[in-house]
């Protein structure tokens, strides 16, 4: 039995791992963000130089970016656990293979970009989400997210302090567990002189809206619906194609109103933010019954590779419409930004004032895991990172966890 005084001790030291922030903050810190989202497509890894310890004056500056595709076996593995077909043990091992794989790509990386691994400060990894039911998804119960990769094993791989599983704490305390990157956009991306909406099309569409000069407590930000899933689905199912090529398919075809009114009534387009959604409501299997419904009634494959991409355009600029401002300068990111014909449609269906910019942020892919690099400074410095407004969350937490 532990007397008093050594519990005290025990509680105090042993079991909390201490960042000095004070020291964290006097310097400019080197971060790798991993990122791995709903599209499967592949890893983005960006290095970011921070420095900072307060809202608006931080600096972030994008050092090197690289894509990795991921090997045609990991790639299966991570589909079959989105689809809730993967057993215990592929779980366990797809935890694993992520971190392994994801040691290999840092290390690469750092090879291309000369940059040596002894003066990394942190690896901040978002892990591959598998399943994601928050609480508003979950009919009022208590939410849940699972975003694989072994902390463990990369730290133990690369050496290196390791920043992950971001989106668990606020999930448990009622939160959405997303959008996370809204810190981000405000302190870089935010402006005094008018609105900002940024767009980030992946597997799933995701928008923040900066009202001119706001407050950290006046940003709105969720997810809008799909990005591109349905799009890379369709592609998939009907071309054997990973993905419409700068929407070149998508152009050739025409678009077909009754599939478009019928994609139309997905209540979650209407819904009111706070909100998040992923691959288990744009499901495949959700897909395979709009092409059945489609082979039905004759509409051509390349048709429905066109409607889904109106689909996917008006369900973002209807989201603008109703909870944000379509006079914003826009900044658009993402790989769904090098579908040019999703991004002609998306300008249509917003109707943009013409004195308003449409841009793209340079390279789109690179966006996320720059941003879960700087939400890997935050952790390490011990700052806030949710903005509990736009998660729903109950506390303000600074997210993730720091494997060492
Ligand atoms: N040249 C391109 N033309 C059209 N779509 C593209 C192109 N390049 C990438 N994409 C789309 O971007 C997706 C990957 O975007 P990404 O931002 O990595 O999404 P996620 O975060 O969901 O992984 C691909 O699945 C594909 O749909
Ligand atoms: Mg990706």
């Amino acid at each position: 039995v532990l007397n008093n005084k050594q519990w005290l001790v025990l509680n105090n030291c042993e079991f909390r791992l201490k960042v000095d922030s004070k020291e964290w903050f006097s310097d400019f810190r080197y971060l790798i963000g991993i990122m791995t989202g709903t599209s499967a497509d592949g890893v983005d890894i960006s290095l970011g130089k921070f420095s900072g310890s307060k809202l608006q004056e931080f600096t972030a500056e994008l050092v090197e970016f690289q894509s990795f595709e991921f090997p045609a076996s990991l790639k299966k593995l991570i589909e079959l656990a989105i689809k809730n077909e993967a057993r215990t043990r592929e779980i366990a091992k797809l935890n694993f293979d992520l971190a392994y794989f994801f040691a290999k790509c840092v290390r690469s990386f750092l090879r291309k970009a000369k940059f040596p691994l002894k003066k990394l400060d942190a690896v901040a990894v978002h892990g591959q989400t598998v399943w994601h039911q928050p609480k508003s998804n979950n009919l009022g119960k208590n939410g849940f997210t699972l975003q694989l990769v072994s902390l463990s094993a990369l730290t133990q791989l690369l050496k290196v302090p390791v920043v992950g599983d971001f989106r668990s704490k606020d999930v448990a305390v009622g939160g959405e567990g997303a959008p996370l990157v809204p810190i981000f956009d405000y302190n870089f991306l935010f402006s005094r002189k008018c609105d900002v909406i940024t767009i980030n099309i992946g597997g799933i569409a995701n928008i923040t809206y900066l009202p001119k000069d706001c407050k950290l407590s006046d940003v709105v930000a969720f997810d809008t619906g799909p990005g591109n899933t349905w799009i890379d689905g369709a592609m998939r199912i009907l071309f054997g194609r990973n993905y419409d090529k700068d929407g070149e398919t998508a152009k050739k075809g025409k678009l077909n109103k009754i599939l478009l009114e019928k994609l139309k009534s997905n209540p979650f387009v209407a819904k009111a933010p706070p909100k998040s959604t992923g691959r288990e409501e744009f499901s495949e299997k959700e897909l395979r019954q709009i092409i059945k419904f489609c082979n039905e009634n004759s509409i051509k494959d390349v048709d429905i590779v066109t409607t889904l991409t109106h689909f996917t355009a008006w369900s973002i600029a209807e989201n603008i419409k109703r909870f944000a401002n379509p006079n914003a300068n826009i900044i658009v990111s993402g790989g769904g930004a090098r579908n040019l014909f999703l991004l002609q449609l998306l300008k249509e269906y917003i109707q943009q004032n013409s004195s308003f910019e449409f841009k793209i942020f340079e390279p789109p892919e690179a966006k996320e895991s720059f941003a879960f690099a700087f939400l890997g400074y935050l952790r390490m410095g011990g700052i806030a990172s949710n903005i509990p407004n736009v998660t729903g969350a109950r506390e303000n937490i600074s997210l993730g966890i720091i494997a060492t």
